[in-house]
């Protein structure tokens, strides 16, 4: 009777959005991009405290001031940046901070550099609002090919999507590479989103380099964060982006239209979050470092698949060489009870690579990497 508008039907062939999923019992889920741990207890009573205080209406459209602040000492804490609270803009998630930049900077027609494989939301969003995402190919190590970008660069480029750390490629990009985007940016006058949501998930000696420290683009890189994985508050749905005050001002006008604020004692829990004891990351982060090398160790194990290492966020994306689609390798391990995600839900380089997240515990782990095994050693 009623029929969907042709905006969303753009959206609707994307396997992101095609993705259904019945999970029978005992299943083993590594297919989750969510942190499995409670939010730690000092954000929640925040966030009660706020309730019980009627912090319970609407607050201003660019964020709670308190909030804005606190991210502001962060970014002085972490990277050592200036920035005051009219750089920044808080989200109803990250998700929700890439769809106001795609809707408020996009013309039909217009072009966005997105990298394959890549997190599929940039897409998904362009394309919604009219744009076109133009898919730039990584190295074989999931690292950045700057020239692969600077050639697929047109009059109608009008930005850059990147996440480091990578969903679902596990990468994370030095000064060199974050720096040589900043270039290209520069040159061809484009705006450079850098989403950091997985800024304090990093192994070994990984360090993370941030966009905002890169002085020379300040006027065109939006730097999109969140609680949900650093925090363990995907429910919470409370993001941010940190820009240049105008462009902060262009964004907020999308954003009121859609969401007027962000859910008001939800941002007292951010502030707890970023001013509280940071030892929960810290304590999160270490649980994480046991179960990767975990999955790193059991992969080298399986034959006829490979992989880089993990370098941050919670995902491993190898590669396998058993003559099958990514997609019927996934629906093959869901047969048996494995849920790992299809590469190509990330793009068209993502065929034959699957996505292993290890957000599950130690024991569930263990037992999805040997159930993965078989299944894999068992396959033709
Ligand atoms: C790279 C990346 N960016 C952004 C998001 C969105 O997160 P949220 O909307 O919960 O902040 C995700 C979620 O999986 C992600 O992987």
């Amino acid at each position: 009777m009623f029929e969907i508008s042709e905006m969303v039907k753009r959206i609707q062939g994307s396997e992101r959005s095609q993705r259904k999923i019945t999970v029978p019992k005992g299943a083993i889920r590594m297919d989750r991009g969510e942190p499995d741990f409670p939010t730690p207890p000092h954000i929640q009573e925040a966030a009660t405290r706020a309730m019980r205080d009627n912090f319970t209406h609407y607050v201003d459209p660019y964020g709670d001031r308190e909030l804005r602040e606190a991210i502001c000492l962060s970014l002085k804490r972490d990277y050592g940046v200036v920035r005051n609270p009219e750089n920044i803009l808080i989200s109803a998630g990250g998700i929700e901070a890439i769809h106001v930049i795609s809707a408020t900077y996009l013309n039909p027609g217009d072009e966005a550099l997105v990298f394959d494989p890549g997190y599929s939301a940039y897409w998904d969003s362009i394309v919604l609002f009219g744009g076109k995402p133009v898919f730039v190919p990584l190295t074989d190590r999931f690292h950045l090919d700057l020239q692969a970008a600077r050639d697929r660069i047109s009059k109608r480029t009008k930005m850059i999507f990147l996440a480091s750390p990578s969903n679902p490629t596990a990468a994370v990009l030095g000064e060199e590479e974050i720096g040589g985007l900043a270039k290209i940016a520069l040159e061809h006058d484009l705006l450079l989103v850098i989403d950091e949501v997985y800024h304090r998930l990093l192994y070994g000696e990984i360090e993370h380099f941030s966009i905002c420290r890169i002085g020379e683009v300040k006027d065109r890189a939006i730097l999109l964060n969140s609680f949900s994985k650093t925090y363990a508050m995907t429910g919470w749905r409370v993001g941010y982006l940190v820009a240049d005050a105008k462009v902060i001002r262009d964004l907020v006008g999308f954003h009121k239209a859609l969401v007027i604020c962000v859910n008001a004692p939800a941002q007292k829990g951010c502030v707890a979050a970023l001013m509280g004891p940071q030892d929960c990351v810290e304590d999160m982060t270490a649980e994480y470092t046991k179960r990767m090398r975990l999955v790193e160790k059991a992969l080298k194990g399986i034959e006829r698949i490979s992989t880089p290492p993990c370098e941050g966020a919670f995902y491993f994306f190898p590669r396998f060489q058993h003559g099958v689609t990514s997609r019927e390798m996934t629906n093959y391990l869901a047969d048996r009870g494995i849920f790992v995600r299809s590469g190509t839900e990330f793009g068209g380089n993502g065929q034959h690579h699957i996505r292993i997240s290890f957000a599950i515990s130690i024991e569930k782990l263990e037992e999805g990497m040997e159930m993965l095994k078989k299944a894999l050693d068992e396959m033709d």
